[in-house]
């Protein structure tokens, strides 16, 4: 049975449109300028992104992270290293990013391969710029562990606070810290009226982008 608020919610996307001579032929310069436009137009959490990973089984798991940096490299995002999306990129397996900023009716799909850790060093300067309840809870959470209720975590949290009492810098958990993810594929999806939308894909060959367009 179909929910009629969902399947009559129909908006036609007015934007103006993209072609491969707007775009800037490195797909990062490109993914900088809609990030940056996005963030004019006052995008919920621009930075947040969709990552998919696969598991052991074959599962596809997705969940939001947000983006601390996009550079030549790729994108980083930081986590626990223990936490199931850890374990998941840790053999270097495929990965899917999805940008969506939907007020600007954009998405920007990637993927890409788990490249690994961050720099120790880069980890130690993010973890420094954090607030100080952060980096505590950082300490605190045993993430995607299961655990018994609120009150448990809250009592790792009393107790590493208190650990750190006194602690004027509070070290970066070893189990915590950057990945660094190389995109290979990125496709900037433009919403256009009549479901006529912009497709326009980067395809890498490790030193060049061949830029293409898709059916909607
Ligand atoms: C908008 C948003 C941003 C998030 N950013 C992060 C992040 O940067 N790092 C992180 O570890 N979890 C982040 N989370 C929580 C994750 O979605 C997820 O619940 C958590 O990392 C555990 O995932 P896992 O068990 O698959 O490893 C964010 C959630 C939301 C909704």
């Amino acid at each position: 049975m179909s929910d009629d608020s969902l399947a009559s919610r129909r908006i036609q996307y007015e934007t103006h449109g993209l072609d491969v001579a707007d775009l800037d032929p490195d797909p990062i310069a490109q993914w900088r300028r809609w990030y940056d436009e996005a963030v004019q137009a006052g995008c919920v959490e621009p930075n947040a992104f969709v990552l998919s990973t696969v598991d052991a089984t074959g599962q596809p798991q997705s969940r939001y992270v947000l983006a601390r940096s996009a550079d030549h490299r790729g994108f980083t995002f930081y986590t626990n290293y223990q936490s199931d999306k850890s374990v998941q990129l840790a053999g270097g397996g495929p990965v899917a990013l999805l940008f969506s900023w939907l007020q600007l009716h954009r998405q920007v799909r990637i993927l890409g391969v788990a490249e690994g850790h961050v720099p120790d060093a880069e980890s130690d300067e993010y973890h420094r710029s954090r607030p100080r309840p952060s980096q505590i809870g950082a300490w605190a959470s045993p993430q995607s562990t299961p655990i018994p209720d609120r009150a448990a975590l809250e009592q790792r949290v009393a107790q590493f606070t208190a650990t750190f009492e006194h602690v004027e810098e509070i070290p970066r958990p070893a189990y915590w810290g950057g990945w660094l993810i190389r995109p290979t594929q990125f496709e900037f999806w433009q919403g256009r009226p009549s479901r006529l939308h912009d497709r326009l894909r980067y395809q890498g060959d490790g030193g060049s982008w061949a830029i293409g367009r898709l059916a909607p």
